[in-house]
């Protein structure tokens, strides 16, 4: 008996492992039948050329694992008790790739939703991203210096179950730097640690939304709040936003669960929410019974004047939720973040958060302790402010001297700015993709990644531009670039 089996000796999987999954496949797709007969081992190690003992390993396994079964004297035989129904497997199909799992049609997910768009995809000569320290800026000794320091020190801490809240001497850590940083005194018990803005986001939906919920949000906003919000179903009410940030007037005047707002460097816009709006939007919030979620992404960065105090720091009526992250100061790859929640909810997050992983990896956290405490992370910000802004310095330059008066907002703080495209150029996502051509990476709105709820002041004709991960050469070379695609596209008086 010839069975379709075929070994391959240069395959990362041993040969009886490659003859375990053919079989398992043949079984599973119905091809060898329950309670047909399978050649002897000497048979078919003579017909594969492969040793007796291989055979025998991959045989032991499926008669362990149930697919065949053994009758002393007999021989041995497809598993007879192997439901004929469900051996459903396609041919040619391998076993346990969950990839090709065919899905049934009554079974359903209850998730609805979307991810935001990851702006690293795409190789270029030049590449403006958003929201992507410079990797040399990333302080590998002291941090090397540091988990060798807390390793020693760790005891029982990799083996027990901690404070899903956080660590006690990071959330101490945080609320200290956030009274004179931020303008938020607060007590350590009200700091959540978490994996970067977007869990604290994530917990603050599972805090606060109900399916039908109306979210107040920044027209346009960071993908990932307005993305994460909508798959919570909640209803959006797009607000406006201009030079002072957020339009407080255009908020609703009641029924909505919060306002989500980036008050330091709005995204994607960049402008800063004035003292006035700061007031007026707390009172809102107090009127309303609704809460305020202020991310604020992008406060640690700010080039000159001392920054707003948060919108937390000048809160007394509990209605503010803070999030703050170091995927900008320090790296999104780290995943760590806090969430500053008003007293009342200082219980009721710790239990979601405990639901949701029960806690942030120890050491992460033990590391990013010692870093702030050691006056190390001021240091870090200081080289960071001094870093990033001659390179702002260099990027608003060069966009001047190529196409003269450019719409630029949000050049005091974070790590990009908004262009506003003026007539006589080609649309935001035309500019994006003429660069692209040119080998240099800018970004429209929604690949920014933002979300433009239509109706919106800045649809189609702004880009943005990080500027945190090119040095002044590169800003310098990429712009110039920029500027010679637009000649050429001039000339060609072709429209993209
Ligand atoms: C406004 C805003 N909030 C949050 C984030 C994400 O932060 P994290 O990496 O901490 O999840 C970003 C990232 O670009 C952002 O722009």
């Amino acid at each position: 008996m010839e069975l379709p089996v075929a070994l391959d000796p240069a395959s990362h999987d041993s040969l009886q492992g490659q003859l375990f999954d053919q079989f398992r496949g043949l079984v599973l797709s119905g091809r060898l039948r329950p309670g047909s007969p399978i050649p002897a081992t000497r048979e078919l190690s003579q017909q594969l050329g492969v040793s007796r003992n291989t055979v025998l390993l991959a045989y032991d396994r499926l008669i362990a694992e149930g697919y065949l079964q053994t009758r002393p004297a007999v021989g041995t035989f497809v598993s007879p008790e192997l439901p004929e129904k469900s051996l459903t497997l396609e041919a040619g199909m391998r076993p346990g790739l969950a990839t090709q799992v065919r899905t049934s049609a009554r079974r359903k997910i209850a998730f609805r939703g979307q991810a935001q768009a990851v702006v690293t995809s795409q190789a270029f000569d030049y590449d403006f991203r958003l929201g992507q320290p410079d990797p040399r800026s990333f302080p590998a000794r002291a941090w090397r210096r540091l988990v060798n320091r807390v390793l020693v020190a760790a005891e029982t801490r990799f083996t027990e179950y901690r404070d899903p809240a956080g660590m006690p001497q990071l959330r101490r850590v945080i609320a200290e730097h956030l009274g004179p940083a931020r303008g938020i005194r607060v007590d350590p018990g009200q700091v959540v640690i978490v994996a970067g803005c977007q869990e604290a986001l994530n917990l603050v939906a599972r805090l606060l939304l109900r399916e039908g919920a109306r979210v107040a949000i920044e027209n346009p906003a960071y993908q990932g709040s307005a993305f994460l919000f909508r798959s919570y179903r909640a209803k959006f009410v797009p607000v406006p936003v201009d030079a002072n940030g957020i339009c407080v007037e255009a908020l609703p005047a009641t029924g909505t669960a919060f306002a989500c707002v980036t008050p330091s460097h709005q995204y994607p816009m960049g402008f800063t929410l004035s003292l006035e709006r700061r007031l007026r939007l707390l009172d809102w919030a107090q009127r309303t019974g609704s809460y305020i979620i202020e991310d604020d992404y992008d406060n640690d960065i700010r080039y000159h004047g001392s920054p707003l105090a948060a919108l937390m720091g000048l809160d007394s009526s509990g209605s503010v939720i803070y999030v703050g992250t170091f995927s900008n100061s320090i790296g999104a790859g780290l995943r760590l973040g806090y969430l500053v929640v008003p007293p009342h909810l200082v219980a009721p997050a710790r239990t979601v958060k405990a639901l949701l992983n029960d806690g942030h990896p120890w050491l992460d956290q033990a590391v990013m302790a010692e870093f702030i405490t050691g006056g190390a992370f001021k240091h870090h910000l200081r080289r960071l402010r001094r870093m990033y802004g001659a390179r702002r310095d260099c990027l608003v330059e060069n966009l001047r001297r190529h196409f003269g008066e450019a719409a630029l907002s949000g050049t005091e703080s974070g790590m990009h700015v908004a262009w506003q495209l003026p007539g006589g150029f080609p649309r935001a996502t035309g500019f994006q993709a003429m660069a692209a051509r040119r080998g240099v990476g800018i970004y429209s709105l929604p690949s920014g990644p933002a979300c433009d709820f239509g109706g919106c002041a800045y649809s189609g004709r702004t880009v943005i531009l990080g500027y945190s991960s090119l040095d002044e050469r590169g800003i310098e070379a990429g712009i110039a670039r920029v500027a010679q695609a637009l000649d050429a596209w001039r000339r060609s008086g072709r429209p993209e």
